[in-house]
């Protein structure tokens, strides 16, 4: 056995943990707090993280042996891509690992807004038997915006078109020519906002997406307009959005990731037209087998000197 040390910092599936025992000394320390991580982060040549270890700039100056740093999962916002780079520490995701799950899960969401699944099941819980309270919406024939058309949104539009929505969708990387492949209608941004009756966001958070769902957007919407999110926190100001759902501007909004996770605003999570999930759209056992073992795979190449597939730094 070669002499890589790795750390596996949050929790990872165990067929990525076997995998990656074959090519070096393995330890796992999942849930490591700040302080413990920044304490031995220089014995290690890899590290392995989800979104809950924030790789700092300041953490990778005590990161004297560092290689990489693996992340099982899709959003890198958790590691300062800038100050890897400076170092010359290469950083991976998985980035189509969890798709189908993050996929499904927004459809999940919307349907249990829109049919009231979670208040219908409270209400039967509680001995009741009542359906007035219950009346839903269809989705065939509604108009499904998705802002960010990437592995994820692409997958919710395949599902969304199942069901006879309309989809169209702002993607400022995409050409007209994959727009049309995808049977999605290419608009603009302000195009999106006004003619969508749901709306679902699909990017990564960056300086440029952060805060982009803010009173100016909120006010180009459509009365009644579905907001919903398995992307990222802070992209939706959640006080903005609490108060478009108390005026009914915005009719329910689905959402599985918050600015603050856990999110301290319990009046956004309590509100009636809103359907709430701690962070688990990518949350299954096929997913995380996946995420886990693309990213051994990634590690294994590194080890091995091969060319990475998804290196991002
Ligand atoms: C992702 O970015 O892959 C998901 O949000 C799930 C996670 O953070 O692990």
């Amino acid at each position: 056995m070669a002499d890589w040390r790795i750390l596996i910092c949050d929790g990872l599936a165990p067929a990525g943990i076997e995998l990656l025992r074959q090519h070096a000394q393995v330890d796992e320390q999942t849930g490591i707090s700040a302080e413990a991580l920044a304490e031995c982060i220089h014995l290690y040549d890899i590290i392995v993280v989800r979104s809950r270890t924030k790789v700092t700039a300041e953490l990778l100056e005590k990161a004297s042996r560092l290689k990489l740093i693996a992340r099982a999962g899709v959003g890198v916002d958790n590691i300062d891509l800038q100050a890897a780079k400076i170092r010359g520490i290469n950083v991976v995701n998985t980035p189509v690992a969890t798709t189908t799950a993050v996929a499904e899960h927004t459809i999940g969401l919307l349907l249990a807004l829109v049919r009231r699944i979670p208040q219908a099941d409270q209400i039967m819980k509680a001995g009741k038997w009542e359906k007035k309270s219950l009346m839903g919406m269809e989705l065939a024939g509604k108009t499904l915006g998705i802002i960010g058309v990437g592995n994820i949104g692409q997958k919710v539009a395949k599902r969304a078109q199942a069901f006879d929505l309309n989809v169209i969708g702002y993607d400022p990387i995409l050409t007209t020519e994959d727009f049309n492949h995808l049977r999605i209608k290419q608009v603009s941004l302000p195009q999106l906002y006004t003619q969508a009756d749901i709306i679902t966001l699909h990017t990564p958070l960056t300086p440029e997406t952060s805060g982009m769902i803010n009173a100016a957007a909120f006010d180009q919407m459509k009365p009644g307009v579905i907001l919903l999110s398995t992307a990222r926190g802070g992209i939706i100001d959640e006080d903005e959005l609490l108060r478009r759902l108390n005026s009914g501007q915005v009719g329910g909004a689905g959402l599985d990731v918050f600015a603050q996770e856990p999110p301290p605003n319990q009046e956004l999570l309590h509100h009636p037209n809103v359907v709430v999930t701690p962070h688990i759209a990518a949350q299954t056992k096929e997913a995380q087998t996946k995420a886990a073992l693309h990213a051994a795979e990634e590690i294994e190449r590194k080890i091995n000197g091969l060319p990475l597939r998804w290196q991002i730094v």
